[in-house]
């Protein structure tokens, strides 16, 4: 039996990835998409998810969510990672299609309201619109299937932080968005740097998907160039992170996955914003704040191969 995912994204080229390989996977049905601002502005991402969706003939409702943090601010957006247009500068016409009516959040809400323990919720962007969800309804939390993230880290390898020293991308974004989402009691996994960062797609494999997947493989290839040549420029490193597909990834086959069992909570303010701090079960501090924190489960460790092949396998077959 598939999972039903609502995937709630930035697209974003890793995002527009992710989505690609849900769709393709017998193993999951997408059934709604979800916006929120990160790798670009809330109108650019949600056009990038229409414009994905009606390209690969994704036929879901695309939910558009929140434009700025919980806390609100002003944001730069990293077009140096994703390019000005979100898509690795590929100039994405504009969809016909316009977003659902319903903000994101309320959508998550009726949905899992609609599907009792059926629905897994996979956020690959910022956490603001599950936390927005959760207050408009804490009942999802009981009734959700699964909540799988890409964000956070728990350096448990090398990997600590890829905007600041200790602190990932998805998670920086809205801190107290993350807190909410981690603390709160449902099933969560998180998949974060420390394994994402080991997960690297070279560029002999976009090249054989690019010949083997028709217009979908000559995309993935497209908006990847950008990708690979940011982390050629700034790490020295070839090939690209799969950051968000190894949120698929674990939807598909968890068993690709070692992960560790805690309570996880988020620094919200001062240089240590956006840090994902696990307390293990099991694990002896004196009274302090990850006690009244459910445990949630992090990802330590991958099979790399695995995972790389199962993206190509599922995008070309
Ligand atoms: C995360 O940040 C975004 O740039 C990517 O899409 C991914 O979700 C990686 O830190
Ligand atoms: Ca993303």
């Amino acid at each position: 039996m598939s999972s039903k995912i609502i995937f709630d994204t930035d697209p974003g080229i890793d995002d527009a990835m992710a989505l690609l390989f849900a769709h393709r996977s017998p193993a999951v049905d997408v059934v709604g998409v979800t916006t929120v601002l990160g790798n670009a502005s809330i109108e650019t991402v949600t056009r990038n998810a229409l414009y994905l969706c009606e390209r690969f003939k994704i036929d879901v409702p695309v939910h558009q969510g929140a434009a700025c943090a919980l806390m609100g601010g002003v944001d730069d957006y990293p077009t140096f990672v994703h390019g000005d247009d979100g898509l690795g500068n590929i100039n994405p016409s504009n969809p016909e299609a316009t977003p659902s009516p319903g903000s994101a959040a309320l959508f998550i809400v009726q949905t899992i309201l609609a599907n009792p323990h059926e629905i897994t919720l996979v956020a690959v962007g910022r956490m603001t619109n599950l936390a927005l969800a959760l207050r408009l309804e804490p009942a999802i939390a009981t009734l959700v299937k699964e909540v799988v993230i890409m964000g956070g880290a728990l350096g448990s390898n090398e990997f600590t932080g890829n905007v600041t020293p200790v602190a990932e991308a998805n998670i920086h974004g809205d801190p107290h968005a993350a807190d909410i989402v981690l603390s709160a009691a449902w099933p969560l996994v998180m998949v974060g740097l420390d394994v994402t960062m080991q997960t690297i797609m070279l560029q002999a494999q976009t090249q054989r998907i690019r010949q083997a997947a028709g217009e979908m493989g000559e995309f993935i290839w497209e908006i990847s160039r950008f990708y690979e040549n940011f982390y050629k420029g700034s790490r020295g490193t070839t090939g690209f992170p799969m950051h968000d597909s190894s949120a698929i990834a674990y939807v598909i086959d968890p068993t690709l996955f070692t992960t560790r069992a805690g309570a996880i909570r988020v620094t919200t303010e001062g240089i240590g914003r956006g840090q994902t701090i696990m307390a293990p079960t099991g694990s002896r501090f004196p009274a302090g704040d990850w006690d009244e924190v459910s445990p949630s489960l992090g990802c330590i460790g991958v099979d790399t191969d695995a995972l790389l092949e199962l993206y190509e396998l599922t995008i070309t077959e």
